[in-house]
Order: C-alpha cells, then sequence, then structure tokens
C-alpha cells in the first residue's frame, strides 16, 4: 500500500522523506490555511521534494473554474494530482481533465455510490473519509471494503485507486490496509504513532543494558 501524507507543512513532508515514507502528498483547502502559506508556492515547493503524486484541491464548485484552475495546477510540475470535490460539477470536471490526461482525485467522498460514478468518469484516485463518517456515528471502515469490493468487481473498466483519507489513528492505517485500499493518506502524528511501541521501547532498554553489563565494546 502506497503511504500518501496529509499534510501542507514543509518540515514535515521532508523529515518523513527522509525517512523514505512519502509515496505523495495531499493538501485541501484548510490545510494550506494551516499552513499559513500562499497555495500554489507551496504546492512548488512540495513538488522540489517529493517525486509522487502531490494533490492540489481546486478552489472554485463551478465546473469550467475548476477545469481552468485544475489545468493551471497541472502546469506546477508533471505530479501534481487535481483534487476536486463529489459535486455533479466536480465529476464533469473528473472527466473532462483526466480526458486531458490530467491526474485527477475525487474527494469528500462519503458513500459507494459516489464512488462508482467517480470510478466511471476516470479519476486516478477516490478520497473516502473515513474519520469524518466516524464523527457522526457511523463506520468510515465498511466504505472502503465496499468501495474497494466494487472497484475490484469491475477492474477492467475501473483503474480508479482507493485512496483511504480522514485518517485518525495507526489502527485505522492497518486496517484500511487489510481492506485492500490502495492508498493511505496520513497525517504526519499518525505514521510517527505507528512507529511506537511501548513494548519495543522496553526490550531496547533491557538489550542496550545487558550489553552495557557485557563489558564489550563493538
Ligand atoms: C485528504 O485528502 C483529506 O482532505 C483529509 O484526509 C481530510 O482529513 P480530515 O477529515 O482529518 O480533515
Amino acid at each position: 500500500m502506497k503511504f500518501f501524507i496529509d499534510t501542507a507543512e514543509i518540515e514535515e513532508i521532508k523529515s518523513l522523506s527522509e525517512l523514505g515514507l512519502v509515496d505523495g502528498v495531499t493538501t485541501n483547502p484548510s490545510l494550506i490555511y494551516k499552513s499559513g502559506k500562499d497555495f500554489k508556492k507551496v504546492i512548488k515547493e512540495i513538488s522540489t521534494i517529493v517525486e509522487g503524486p502531490i494533490s492540489a484541491e481546486v478552489t472554485s464548485t463551478d465546473c469550467q473554474e475548476m477545469i481552468a484552475q485544475g489545468q493551471e495546477l497541472a502546469k506546477i510540475s508533471n505530479n501534481i494530482v487535481i483534487k476536486v470535490p463529489l459535486t455533479a460539477d466536480g465529476l464533469m470536471a473528473c472527466k473532462k481533465l483526466s480526458s486531458n490526461n490530467i491526474k485527477v482525485n475525487v474527494t469528500l467522498c462519503f458513500s459507494a455510490s459516489q464512488a462508482l460514478l467517480a470510478g466511471k468518469l476516470g479519476a486516478t484516485y477516490i478520497s473516502p473519509f473515513i474519520g469524518r463518517l466516524d464523527d457522526i456515528g457511523t463506520t468510515g471502515l465498511n466504505l472502503i471494503k465496499e468501495i474497494v469490493h466494487i472497484y475490484n468487481t469491475y477492474k477492467k473498466d475501473i483503474k480508479t485507486e482507493v485512496l483511504a483519507a480522514s485518517i485518525r489513528s495507526p489502527l485505522q492505517v492497518s486496517q484500511v490496509a487489510s481492506m485492500g485500499a490502495h492508498v493511505a493518506t496520513i497525517p504526519p502524528k499518525i505514521i510517527y504513532q505507528m512507529i511506537k511501541h511501548p513494548l519495543t521501547d522496553i526490550g531496547l532498554d533491557t538489550f542496550m543494558n545487558d550489553w552495557k553489563k557485557t563489558g564489550q565494546k563493538f
């Protein structure tokens, strides 16, 4: 499974790239706002660090404007993926941009039937938001399972990858992996939490102490 990093913070992207854990990056207007940086400049900067796909989201709800913004953003670098919302206008923009060989990530997906539409219209990625579904008392993970099943059933026609988004815990990452999601976009904090285990720390302390007791030098 590919790991995309869900952030617009340059330092976080650099650190995780050094760890070798960044296959791509996803951003959205809220993450751009949080970064305090200029949208196009920050996308350009990310593209100098990461070779994999970088999602940049359109900021209009109108199809023609989404297409124009998508075409402009795609010129920033050849690894830019245009994020459009799962609305009728967004789906039309998805079809147009995809047919012009611009990769599209259809975002704000909350149902399998929405995902089916994005798949039919040639999206490169569909982003089901599992955390936000959990927030309203439903089980977001079920959506990943359902979409993976539908896309696998029609894999001859649907090439869209399932990009599990709105991830809130390390457990959700392993759960979406076991369900066959192609990609998970993960906040940096969750990646660091995935590394940690108290038994690893305790075990390592014991090994280091016992090594000291041997009195040997490497
Ligand atoms: C990424 O593509 C999504 O925009 C992001 O995962 C949403 O996460 P949130 O629900 O934690 O804001």
